[in-house]
């Protein structure tokens, strides 16, 4: 038979059970996490639109270019929830090279290419150069220089210099790009070697498909 002093002592433990119980649930759930791994919502997946930014037709010759704009939308933490950003940029098309091998430059995966690739059309071979015209020293804009100023106003006379062929050249600290060469970055070899000046790389590639003789810009960066 259950004794008076045991009844009360077994009431007495109750609350301090109570206590106990709360803090090791909350020790536990410290320990486990009850919230769901973090996972990208919707909103926040790259929202770019694809542009058609030329026809193989515009670049009949070798050294043929286009200028284009390719509007970039990332996910931004204000009341419009995103952002734009006009990237400008260089079509350009060159001519083979050894260098420039579509199995090792720019091959990401399936038909997208990434700073360079090619294409048969109208029973020529295309090879096109597609990168970002922002500097990647501190951001100017560089230009496309087919004559000698680069060797009279950039200080780059090298053998692949204008007497050879073009260059991007950027106003701002006389960075030279050469179209032709490749340079790792990273671990990965990009179009666009600098050949003088202060910049670290090369300029950034954009992403693309040459489909149905179109040029069409899928991502950047
Ligand atoms: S920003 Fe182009 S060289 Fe400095």
């Amino acid at each position: 038979m259950i004794d008076r002093r045991t009844i009360l002592k077994g009431i007495t433990a109750i609350p301090i059970l109570a206590v106990l119980g709360g803090v090791g649930s909350a020790l536990l759930s410290f320990l486990k996490p009850n919230l769901k791994p973090l996972s990208i919502p919707t909103a926040e997946i790259p929202q770019n639109k694809d542009l058609v930014a030329a026809s193989l037709d515009e670049f009949p010759k070798e050294w043929d270019v286009k200028e284009f704009v390719f509007t970039q939308i990332t996910p931004e933490y204000s009341s419009k929830g995103t952002q734009q950003t006009d990237i400008p940029g260089y079509i350009l098309r060159v001519p083979k090279v050894e260098v420039l091998d579509p199995t090792k430059i720019g091959n990401i995966g399936g038909d997208l290419r990434e700073g360079y690739g090619e294409a048969d059309h109208k029973g020529e071979k295309y090879s096109m150069v597609i990168v970002s015209r922002i500097c990647a020293h501190l951001g100017c804009i560089f230009q496309y220089h087919t004559g000698d100023e680069v060797c009279t106003g950039f200080n780059y006379c090298g053998e692949t210099g204008p007497k050879g062929h073009p260059l991007f050249s950027c106003p701002c600290h006389l960075s030279v790009y050469n179209p032709l060469e490749v340079q790792d970055v990273a671990g990965i070899m990009r179009v666009g070697h600098v050949v003088s000046g202060p910049a670290p790389r090369t300029p950034f590639p954009f992403r693309f498909v040459l489909e149905s003789g179109n040029v069409i810009i899928k991502g950047y960066g």
